[in-house]
């Protein structure tokens, strides 16, 4: 059976459904009735999807895939076929991939004539839980990550979960790294009901590693709507949102030390995870028995600890955009399904392991 979730936030709506592509271009083309539309498509989706939904070349730049792709050159490829297609402030860019995609189109669309409509498609899992909502727009720069960027929400998101049916399994599984972040905030998102996102997550791995579609839609519902009640209440980061980068610091410090091919997104937040759930162990913030909860939920879903060499990964971390002048900022579990924010010179971070 065919359906569809709706999730609301402040002023745009994002559907989540498994029904058949045409219906996902029909409202999308009934949203965008009245615009010249640009269409920027990651490369791998473009040869997969381009029939199947029905895009017309003439409004589609299509990008190659990858984290290294999203930079200053593509940024300004994007700007120049937008004005050469002659898109005007009442026209749309629309992003059709993984978080690349959306944030680099994003960007775009945040910067074109001061701000135009843009709309994500996300089709990978992580863009789907997380990057495709709550209107982070970015691009990188050499050794820091989205260190360029907006506050810009889109005018809608589709999330079709077709889509995952041809994504591979490691990126299927990174995503899964950014939907187990979720079940560990879950406390500090003050969504008006429980959720259970990690008693959730524990019964239904199986069901969501075979794609059952009732689960995997469930699962993005319910990591949109923890987001969603965090970005309604702090929309530009200035406290609350933070939460959101639980397991960022240090995986980000590892993508970009593995060049962005040893760790991909997810699977690096999940050794950011693992790092500071040993080290609130340690100092006592979390009992012996939720640690070890968590470390079940996270070995279940295939994850292990990885080894690497902390002072050089702190050097990267100095670099991260939310380290203030001396200290670098973490994320730390200290209840059930809750963190907070610490803050630490380097050398306090080395002593401690
Ligand atoms: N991905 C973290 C955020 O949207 O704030």
């Amino acid at each position: 059976m065919k359906q569809t979730l709706n999730v609301e936030i402040k002023n745009y709506k994002i559907t989540i459904t498994d029904s058949d592509f045409s219906k996902t271009m029909e409202e999308l083309n009934l949203i965008t009735a009245s615009q010249k539309r640009l269409f920027v498509v990651s490369n791998k989706v473009f040869k997969l999807y381009s029939e199947k939904l029905g895009l017309n070349k003439n409004e589609v730049l299509v990008l190659p895939d990858g984290e290294k792709q999203k930079n200053f050159k593509n940024y300004i490829k994007i700007l120049e076929i937008a004005a050469q297609k002659g898109l005007t402030r009442n026209d749309a860019i629309i992003a059709i991939g993984g978080g690349v995609i959306g944030d680099i189109a994003g960007f775009a669309a945040s910067t074109y004539m001061r701000g135009i409509d843009y709309i994500q498609v996300p089709t990978t899992l992580l863009s789907m839980v997380d990057s495709s909502v709550g209107g982070k727009t970015a691009i990188d720069m050499k050794d820091a990550k989205n260190i360029v960027g907006t506050f810009w929400q889109p005018k809608a998101v589709f999330i079709n979960i077709n889509f995952l049916k041809t994504l591979n399994k490691r990126q299927f599984k990174s995503g899964l790294g950014e939907v187990l972040k979720y079940a560990f905030i879950e406390e500090n998102c003050k969504y008006n009901q429980q959720l259970y996102l990690f008693e959730y997550l524990t019964l239904c791995c199986e069901k969501l590693f075979a794609q059952e579609p009732m689960t995997v839609m469930r699962v993005i519902e319910y990591c949109l709507k923890l987001k969603i009640a965090v970005v309604n209440e702090d929309e530009k980061e200035k406290g609350l949102r933070k939460v959101l980068n639980f397991g960022h610091t240090l995986g980000h410090a590892l993508e970009v030390k593995g060049k962005f091919r040893k760790y991909i997104h997810g699977e690096a937040v999940v050794q950011g995870m693992f790092f500071v759930l040993n080290w609130a162990k340690k100092v006592e913030l979390i009992s012996y028995s939720y640690h070890r909860l968590a470390m079940e939920l996270l070995t279940k879903y295939g994850f292990k600890e990885q080894k690497f060499k902390l002072p050089e990964i702190i050097e990267i971390m100095k670099k991260d955009k939310k380290a203030t002048s001396d200290k670098i900022v973490f994320l730390i579990p200290c209840d059930k399904k809750k963190v907070k924010e610490v803050k630490f010179r380097p050398e306090e971070v080395l002593e401690m392991f």
